[in-house]
């Protein structure tokens, strides 16, 4: 089950290389660029840091990030298992002329993490495609690789969405009878001042690990959704502590909307994403969001 889950997903990223690419740099006025969002989140960590010399990008797709932030100095690295978003990341770095961009094709698992070596390590759409053991370790790799206030930087699918998306995610979690789990979470969040809030909050029990999802554009059939309470208190437990919580793609009204009027999602979300920063309370509104923990 678990193998299947990360064959799939190599056979899904070789295949799509391309058209990643083009997603990546698209600015269609009728799909949200969720890559951009979640890249100039990890910018945003960047900025606020006092020094990022040295960054780490987990599953890097077409390499745009490691790109973005090379560009500004920093000795970025990318890794991603799919040769295709390789070849792909390394012609991006070469046209911006780009030597401090580097990469690097193997699973991340196999991938010789050095200790101490990052300040900063990132991994966007990508911890729902590994199993919970597979997670587990990147944590652990992590927090050996990063130095001393290293930033570790996650995107994760938004469970809670599935209590404002109105459709089988939401079903499935009546069915589950997590729905209210989910709610209170949500909850938890309006009230919260910090995401420390949610350290330990008593939320809905992870994801069954062989639970196969309603395929929603790639077809990889289990891509796990995490609510940030799930992911504060991992964070948390791993060593690192949590510093912000981050919207990503915030939806304005619900997807049916979207289905039938996908400019007009566009313009409200990305008006919506300007007030992304400081304004957890859009969290269950949004299809995706973004977790940063510095290692204690
Ligand atoms: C959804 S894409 C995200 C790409 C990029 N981070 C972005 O935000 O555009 C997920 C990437 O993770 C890569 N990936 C999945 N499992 C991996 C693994 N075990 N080791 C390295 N890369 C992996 C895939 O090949 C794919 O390029």
């Amino acid at each position: 089950m678990i193998k299947k889950q990360q064959d799939e997903a190599l056979k899904y990223f070789e295949e799509h290389a391309e058209k990643w690419r083009k997603l990546a740099k698209s600015s269609a006025y009728d799909k949200v660029n969720v890559i951009k969002q979640r890249n100039d989140f990890v910018l945003k960590v960047v900025a606020d840091r006092k020094i990022t010399d040295t960054a780490l990008d987990v599953g890097c797709g077409t390499g745009d990030l490691v790109c973005e932030m090379a560009s500004r100095g920093i000795k970025a690295l990318g890794v991603d298992f799919a040769r295709e978003m390789i070849d792909l990341a390394e012609e991006n770095a070469r046209n911006s002329n780009l030597l401090n961009a580097k990469f690097f094709c193997c699973s991340i698992f196999d991938f010789p993490f050095e200790p101490e070596k990052y300040d900063l390590i990132s991994a966007n759409g990508f911890i729902e495609y590994i199993s919970y053991a597979e997670l587990d370790r990147l944590f652990k790799s992590s927090y050996e690789s990063l130095k001393k206030e290293g930033s570790l930087v996650l995107g994760s699918r938004n469970r809670l969405f599935n209590i404002f998306s109105l459709n089988k995610f939401t079903q499935d979690e009546i069915v589950s009878n997590e729905i209210i789990a989910l709610l209170l979470e949500a909850i938890q969040i309006m009230k919260s001042e910090h995401i420390a809030d949610l350290i330990g909050f008593e939320t809905a029990p992870l994801q069954k690990e062989d639970k196969e999802h309603e395929i929603t554009g790639i077809k990889v059939s289990t891509r796990y959704q995490f609510t940030p309470a799930q992911l504060a208190s991992m964070l948390h437990a791993k060593g690192f502590e949590p510093i912000e919580i981050y919207p990503i793609h915030i939806h304005g009204s619900f997807p049916k909307f979207k289905e039938k009027n996908p400019a007009v999602h566009v313009l409200i979300a990305n008006f919506l994403q300007e007030f992304a920063k400081n304004n957890a309370c859009l969290i269950p509104q949004s299809s995706s969001f973004m977790i940063h923990g510095k290692k204690r």
